[in-house]
């Protein structure tokens, strides 16, 4: 399997700070709640560095496509209850899961990846179930507009993104059968963090 962010695993998540902050790890954490009593489903964390303070509550299943970013997550989140695995989420008879977390993880899939992403998705998670997705949404000032440009073809460059656009999020999440909860926005509105229920 191709490791598309081997390139760039080892400094992500100091680029990440250093452009913006600690606003993307407040995205993030902003939902994230009574993690005892969950048994939580990580797709694409990355090298997790931003869930560290809270390992010790975390239980469930950690995916990611890029094994260095797995390696890195492993050791990251070494006092953790995850179970950490390569590839695409595959999914185990009889498993569900509280919450699905897709956090900084859409927007490198196209539309068509995304929605059988979700359709995967609906059928792991419990009925009172929450999918906590965080992502950059459509850029909002000038200067925004411009690091967006910026970072889709950084992505493109050394991580092999696909993408040249935002997805449309929140028509997938509708018309896949999803239902909005709550919403809270970071940098204007350029980053949000939602809740979303499945309705069928
Ligand atoms: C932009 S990074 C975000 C990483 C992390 N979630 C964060 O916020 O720092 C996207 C990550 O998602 C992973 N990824 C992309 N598609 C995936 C998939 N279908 N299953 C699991 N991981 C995936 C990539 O390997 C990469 O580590």
């Amino acid at each position: 399997m191709k490791d598309s962010y081997q390139l760039i695993a080892p400094y992500y998540n100091l680029l990440t700070k250093l452009v913006f902050g600690k606003h993307l790890r407040e995205a993030k954490t902003c939902f994230i709640s009574s993690l005892k009593s969950k048994k939580i489903l990580i797709i694409g964390g990355g090298d997790g560095l931003d869930y560290q303070e809270i390992q010790s509550d975390l239980t469930g299943e950690y995916w990611e496509l890029s094994s260095s970013m797995l390696e890195l997550a492993k050791g990251n989140l070494q006092k953790s209850e995850l179970h950490f695995y390569l590839g695409d989420f595959q999914r185990k008879e009889d498993m569900l899961f509280d919450e699905v977390w897709f956090h900084f993880v859409l927007d490198t899939m196209s539309d068509e990846e995304i929605e059988g992403m979700l359709n995967e998705i609906k059928a792991v998670l419990t009925d009172k179930g929450r999918l906590y997705f965080v992502d950059f949404f459509q850029p909002v000032t000038t200067k925004q507009k411009l690091l967006n440009q910026v970072m889709i073809k950084f992505f493109r460059l050394f991580a092999s993104h696909k993408r040249e656009d935002i997805p449309d999020y929140e028509i997938i999440l509708k018309k896949n059968g999803w239902t909005f909860i709550e919403g809270k926005g970071f940098l204007k509105g350029w980053v949000k963090a939602q809740l979303w229920a499945k309705i069928d």
